[in-house]
């Protein structure tokens, strides 16, 4: 048997390490997801096969563990549209952490007294981070599904409440690792310092930051996954979680670079709104919106040499990635060269934009990361937004009192037509006025972007 279990363990850390690294291209992305879901199917059934080794097994448990996680599981990866995708991903981050958390639970109740410094330190900072993981991604949730607003989660001196939290939390962790032994009392208190620091930590970051709140998390959940794996002795949920903590401080370090934000400008920093709620930030804007029609906009595109695309959260919202497909189909039979200007944290979560496009069959060579996609707006005819504000928003080189200086945009200052396909002047998810839409070059077609995008396509067949 032990044999047996060391091969499942053996073969299911190959599938995990090799469907990592293929998720790292989109060509391979697909196979790499197969791979890694095997692995950690072959995870679950190890552990089916772990407890024979040990006496007080309970398979009633297990197999209705598994029977309603899985089905749990199979109806929402089924149910959820892909906009809400960022909302599930946190849920599920949530419950990873929270199944630490109680695996140190009851390890503290089963060996309190008989654990020793090392053990004890390791164990309750691992119920601290499971829980700490547990409720604020249940918070980054809340706030992402727009069930929770700022102004439901204000907390007065946020930053020093949390530091106070904090330092009480690691004061307890040596002291019970000390003394021993912890109280029913104790164990309760700590893991209520648990649950609501997760709250206080995620409660004052909002905005454009949350991508990289749910990130750490994410990685949170992948190193208590790793101790969990460590105290129940089990290498492939040690492995899992090694995988996941690390990726997930990697993406985090990502996103903050392309949002130029540090990790604790974005943890204490002042980037606080939260969605398209309020107005005008920094300067006011100059210029006034000029509209463009869609026949005009269809011979505009039909006589041009170079054309690009900047997919944002509107794409998604439209469900126009099909649509745009065909557009680009016509209009590079027409000898038009069409490429798809990627931001990285276009949408909603990392790499959304390229999921949609892969979901339409967009070739992945006509899509440009961020360096290249300036390069090539600088010298294109026209460049349309399909639904994107806030990656396209100038004033984010333009005006040192915006709330989003210094993240690097798709630049268009150089493009010679820039149309927005949007259906409102509303602001974008950082909630701020865009000044790129009353600049000289900018035209602007109101509509939901897939109706535009037929209405374009059905023009540019006639020409
Ligand atoms: P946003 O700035 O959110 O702008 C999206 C725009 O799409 C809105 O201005 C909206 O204007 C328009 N829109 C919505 N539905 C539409 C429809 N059916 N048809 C046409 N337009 C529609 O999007 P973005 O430029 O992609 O920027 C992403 C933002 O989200 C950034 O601030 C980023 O930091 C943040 N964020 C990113 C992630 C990741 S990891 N990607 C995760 C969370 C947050 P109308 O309402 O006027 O149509």
């Amino acid at each position: 048997m032990t044999v047996f279990l060391d091969l499942i363990i053996f073969v299911s850390s190959i599938l995990l390490i090799v469907g990592l690294r293929k998720l790292s291209h989109p060509k391979s992305a697909n196979n790499g997801n197969v791979l890694a879901a095997i692995g950690v199917g072959l995870g679950v059934m190890l552990a089916i096969f772990y407890p024979l080794e040990t006496e007080n097994n309970n398979y009633l448990f297990i197999v209705l563990g598994i029977i309603i996680g899985g089905v749990i599981g199979l109806i929402s990866a089924k149910k959820v549209p892909m906009t809400a995708m960022p909302e599930m991903v946190s849920l599920f981050n949530g419950f990873g952490g929270f199944s630490a958390a109680l695996i140190s639970l009851i390890w503290l109740i089963n060996n309190n007294a008989i654990g020793g410094v090392s053990d004890m330190s390791v164990v309750l900072s691992n119920l601290f981070l499971g829980f700490v993981a547990f409720t604020g991604s249940m918070v980054a949730y809340g706030k992402l599904s727009g069930k929770l607003q700022d102004r439901h989660l204000q907390i007065p001196y946020a930053t020093v409440v949390n530091i106070i939290l904090l330092a009480v939390a690691i004061a307890m962790t040596i002291y019970f690792a000390y003394h021993g032994r912890l109280t029913t009392l104790e164990l309760s208190m700590f893991t209520v310092l648990s649950v609501i620091y997760g709250i206080t930590f995620v409660a004052p970051i909002g905005g454009a930051d949350m991508p990289v709140v749910i990130s750490l998390l994410n990685s949170l959940t992948g190193i208590t996954a790793a101790i969990s794996g460590i105290m129940t002795d089990n290498k492939l949920m040690l492995l899992g979680g090694v995988l996941v903590g690390s990726s997930g401080i990697i993406l985090t370090m990502l996103m903050c670079t392309a949002m130029n934000r540090t990790l604790v400008g974005v943890l204490f920093g002042s980037f606080t709104s939260s969605g398209a709620s309020s107005g005008a930030s920094g300067s006011a804007t100059e210029g006034t919106i000029k509209e463009i029609s869609v026949s005009d906009l269809a011979v505009q595109l039909a006589y041009s040499d170079r054309v690009a695309i900047i997919p944002g959260y509107g794409m998604a919202v439209a469900q126009a990635q099909k649509i745009t497909k065909d557009v680009e189909n016509l209009l590079v039979n027409k000898g038009v060269e069409l490429k798809y200007t990627i931001h990285p944290v276009a949408g909603r979560m990392p790499g959304h934009m390229n999921v949609l496009l892969a979901e339409a069959d967009v070739s992945y060579d006509k899509l440009l990361d961020l360096e290249e996609a300036n390069d090539f707006l600088a010298d294109t005819d026209v460049a349309i937004i399909v639904g994107a504000n806030d990656v396209v928003n100038p004033a984010a080189k333009e005006d040192p009192s915006s709330k989003i200086y210094g993240m690097p945009i798709l630049d268009l200052a150089k493009t010679k037509n820039v149309i927005v396909l949007k259906r409102s002047m509303n602001p974008g998810y950082a909630g701020i006025e865009n000044p790129l839409f009353f600049k000289p070059n900018t035209k602007m077609l109101f509509n939901d972007a897939k109706k535009s995008l037929e209405g374009i396509l059905s023009e540019l067949k006639e020409l």
